[in-house]
């Protein structure tokens, strides 16, 4: 497996490995991949496995508070699945974010992705404590706006 940061020439492939990722996964513009390429390229992560795109991590330090990094979209092609992509990815996303003296890296996931809860927690990730608890899954109303609940995940960086 090689990790290599997304570039313009990748993001066909890349898009072709994210409509694989419904319901958890909605696909954005072309131009929005083009600006994680370019812009953001240190954070976007590919894990490229015999040539092809079998994972990606989307993510992007916040320019409100400069120590956190969220990750917006995480996903394994299905036939890659617990071979530690996602594994990797997160590290390299951290590796950047300790070399940048982040602290925090953080995302959400909606409640109900039980597989999505269990690789976060087996990366330790932790579970922000929410408003209510649904199967096992700590949940905050609202979090991205009305109606949108969400689990909330986050890992320090370099504690
Ligand atoms: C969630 C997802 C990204 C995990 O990717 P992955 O590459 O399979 O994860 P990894 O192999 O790196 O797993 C790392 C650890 O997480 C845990 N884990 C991952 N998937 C798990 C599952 N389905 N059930 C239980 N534990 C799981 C394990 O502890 C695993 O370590 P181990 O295999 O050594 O035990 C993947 O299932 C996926 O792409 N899902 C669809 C898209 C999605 O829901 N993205 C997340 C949106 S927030």
């Amino acid at each position: 497996m090689i990790i290599t940061p997304l570039t313009v020439g990748r993001i066909p492939d890349l898009e072709k490995l994210l409509a694989l990722g419904e319901p958890y996964i909605r696909l954005r513009g072309s131009s929005d991949y083009w600006l994680y390429a370019t812009l953001f390229a240190n954070t976007c992560p590919l894990a490229i496995i015999d040539g092809q795109v079998a994972g990606s991590v989307i993510a992007f330090r916040s320019q409100v508070d400069p120590s956190q990094i969220y990750l917006q979209d995480v996903m394994t092609h299905p036939s890659h699945r617990r071979q530690g992509v996602t594994r990797a990815l997160v590290e390299e996303v951290h590796r950047q974010g300790a070399l940048w003296g982040c602290r925090r890296l953080f995302l959400t996931s909606e409640p109900d992705n039980h597989a999505a809860h269990s690789a976060w927690l087996g990366l330790g990730f932790s579970n922000r404590s929410g408003d209510t608890s649904e199967q096992g899954v700590s949940v905050i109303y609202d979090y991205k706006g009305p109606g949108k609940h969400r689990a909330v995940y986050e890992r320090q960086i370099g504690s």
